[in-house]
């Protein structure tokens, strides 16, 4: 691998032990992949989550995360980041430890999870949507970023470039602000793969996830684009369509000519190449998506409801309140309301939380069912207005699972009855 001499410089050590440690690492990986060089990058999200069982067990962060982090056995001590950096979400939102079943010894953990984080300059943005929230890459610019949802979304609407990196790959950019240059950084790995022809009027967010769930199915890891899109999409039927795509198969790019950033028209897309294959969407592939997401339903007495997968924009957290409001989710029932922690603060602003939390739901922060592996006590069986919820949910906590629209779960945390059904 061709190194700069700064790279040169941090792998001597002139720049202390653990970032040189992080760039050995990183020499190391790229030259794995086959990248010839390192790139800056000023901007890295990763989970640098101390769960209980481990943080009992190394007894400092500094311990944990040179492990999980480094790949490394010796206690490293933690200098600050060098580039911008953020944690995504965490396994609590800290305000509401007794329903989530976390106890006294979990919250102080999680407080010095976050006071270690903030003092080696990680931003809390606690969110798998930072770019909700005052993250948003420019086209083109070099990123490492971890979970798939916000990779693609960062890759396809945004055009920034990063691979979807893993614990080690994302602390070692922190460290360094570098990141091997392959994959989804160059030109020619972004190109499309797979021309997808949409025969129907694709709107609303369950549309676009039966949609985006359909299209992974089919492609797996390859770069779908698609042709036929009548109606420019919202950015949050995007993070859903994207979510989806990541979930059902590997997508980490895709496009939709005039609309993502990439490519203007179809051609542009494939950089004059062939499509490998041609697929289309019309009502048989819509119904198979329907009955793939819905197939682990079975029992239509609804106990537990969840929206924000990927965490919720203020827009999806006021329709969900206007379909709310004045309104008593069923007793026995639980409605979480899935937020990055400065959209609830701006929720509280707008009296949202109170019109959740009178009809008996939370509006939570900071985590999510799969990745804190939370639910309400008891819960047999969810609806969801989440391709991706719904697609991990079932297999990772045994339970029945409902996908539908956002009206059809607030009536089924109203009534706590399933009556979804695909129109
Ligand atoms: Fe975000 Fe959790 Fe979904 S991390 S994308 S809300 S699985």
């Amino acid at each position: 691998m061709i190194l700069t001499d700064d790279e040169k410089a941090m792998l001597d050590g002139k720049e202390g032990k653990t970032r040189q440690k992080a760039i050995e690492f990183l020499v190391k990986y790229g030259t794995a992949l086959g990248a010839e060089r390192l790139v800056n990058t000023n901007n890295v999200g990763g989970y640098m989550i101390a769960d209980r069982a481990s943080y009992r067990k190394f007894g400092s962060f500094d311990a944990l995360f040179s492990l999980t982090g480094l790949d490394s056995e010796e206690t490293l001590e933690f200098p600050k980041v060098k580039a911008f950096s953020c944690q995504f979400e965490t396994d609590m939102d800290p305000e509401y430890c007794d329903i989530e079943g976390k106890d006294e010894e979990d919250y102080r953990r999680f407080k010095a999870n976050e006071e270690w984080l903030s003092k080696i300059g990680v931003q809390l943005m606690c969110t798998c949507t930072p770019y909700l929230v005052g993250n948003v890459p420019v086209k083109g610019e070099h990123c490492a970023w971890m979970e798939s949802s916000a990779v693609v979304y960062i890759n396809s609407v945004l055009g920034a470039r990063t691979n979807c990196e893993g614990n080690t790959s994302t602390t070692a950019a922190m460290l360094t602000g570098k990141i091997p240059y392959w994959g989804f950084h160059t030109d020619e790995h972004r190109l499309g793969s797979h021309l997808v022809n949409v025969e129907l009027k694709v709107e609303g967010l369950m549309e676009w996830g039966l949609l985006g769930y359909y299209i992974g199915k089919m492609v797996g890891e390859k770069v779908p684009v698609l042709d036929g899109i009548k109606i420019v999409p919202s950015r949050d039927e995007l993070k859903q369509f994207g979510a989806a795509t990541a979930s059902s198969g590997g997508v980490e790019m895709y496009h939709i000519p005039g609309i993502t950033a990439d490519a203007h028209t179809v051609e542009e897309a494939f950089g004059g190449r062939t499509p490998a294959f041609t697929l289309k969407y019309g009502p048989e592939e819509r119904k198979y998506a329907y009955e793939q997401l819905n197939m682990i339903g079975k029992n239509t007495d609804v106990d537990f409801v969840m929206f924000g997968c990927p965490h919720n924009s203020i827009q999806q957290v006021q329709e969900i309140c206007d379909l709310l409001e004045g309104k008593r989710i069923k007793g026995g029932s639980s409605l979480w309301v899935l937020v990055p922690r400065a959209i609830k603060d701006l929720a509280k602003r707008n009296g949202y939380d109170k019109v959740i939390e009178s009809a008996g739901g939370v509006l939570m922060s900071d985590t999510c069912p799969a990745l804190g592996h939370l639910m309400p006590k008891g819960t047999r069986v969810l609806a969801t207005n989440s391709a991706k919820q719904a697609h991990y949910l079932p297999s990772m906590m045994g339970i029945e699972s409902w996908y539908g629209t956002t009206e059809e779960c607030v009536n089924a945390a109203v009534t706590g009855r399933w009556e979804g059904a695909l129109k």
